[in-house]
């Protein structure tokens, strides 16, 4: 486990964005030294990705699946701005997405053995928030936003969803600290709820 890595999981629409960034403004507002992170990043990999998803490029999705994975290994372990030697130095990071994105969407198209090979040895964070949203809401959600990406369809999100409901109670049973919020209420409200917990847990709060 990755003390001072908080990770914020959803669907596309879930507001993983909305909360991971109200986090970080309240954390830094109480003096912490604190990262908005993303995966994808925004790296060389992170930004193949994007182009991927916006549909400029083609790749197997099995290959899309290693280069998550990839673009996750740089975002931890990059030697001098990785995750890693950036919590050894005393930062918190507050990431929108990590390795249960990759368990849930790359497990629709490639299986499950696959991608968890592919990701094998990812620590879990010390706080995992999934934004537990009905398909239904979050393709309104998307609608609203007007940007439909290769993963916002209705189908492929409802395989998603199965997914990652077993991918985070894996996740808790192999130990991760999990806190699954109903992300359909208002974001003033979760974000409350997150703070709450944030505030309850040794380090972090430091
Ligand atoms: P995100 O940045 O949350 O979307 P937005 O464009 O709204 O900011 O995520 C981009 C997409 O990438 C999203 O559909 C989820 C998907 N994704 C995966 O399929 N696998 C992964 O490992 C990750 C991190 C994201």
């Amino acid at each position: 486990m990755l003390d001072r890595f908080i990770v914020f999981e959803g669907l596309d629409g879930a507001g993983t964005t909305t909360q991971s960034t109200e986090l970080v403004r309240r954390l830094r507002a109480i003096g912490s030294s604190c990262d908005h992170d993303c995966e994808p990043t925004e790296g060389i990999l992170g930004t193949q990705i994007r182009r991927v998803l916006r549909g400029e490029e083609s790749l197997h999705p099995c290959t899309l699946a290693l280069l998550f994975a990839a673009d996750r290994h740089e975002h931890l372990h990059a030697v001098e701005n990785g995750v890693v030697s950036r919590i050894e130095a005393g930062r918190t990071i507050v990431s929108d997405r990590y390795v249960y994105s990759s368990l849930a969407y790359q497990g629709v198209a490639c299986g499950g053995e696959f991608v968890d090979r592919a990701n094998s040895g990812f620590p879990h964070p010390q706080l995992l928030f999934f934004l537990d949203v009905p398909v239904s809401v979050c393709l309104e959600r998307i609608t609203d936003r007007g940007a439909a990406e290769l993963f916002e369809k209705e189908h492929f999100l409802t395989a998603v969803a199965e997914r990652y409901a077993e991918v985070i109670d894996r996740a808790e049973r192999d130990g991760a600290v999990v806190h699954r919020l109903d992300g359909a209420r208002p974001a003033d409200s979760i974000a409350e709820e997150v703070w709450r917990i944030v505030a309850e847990t040794p380090i972090v709060s430091m």
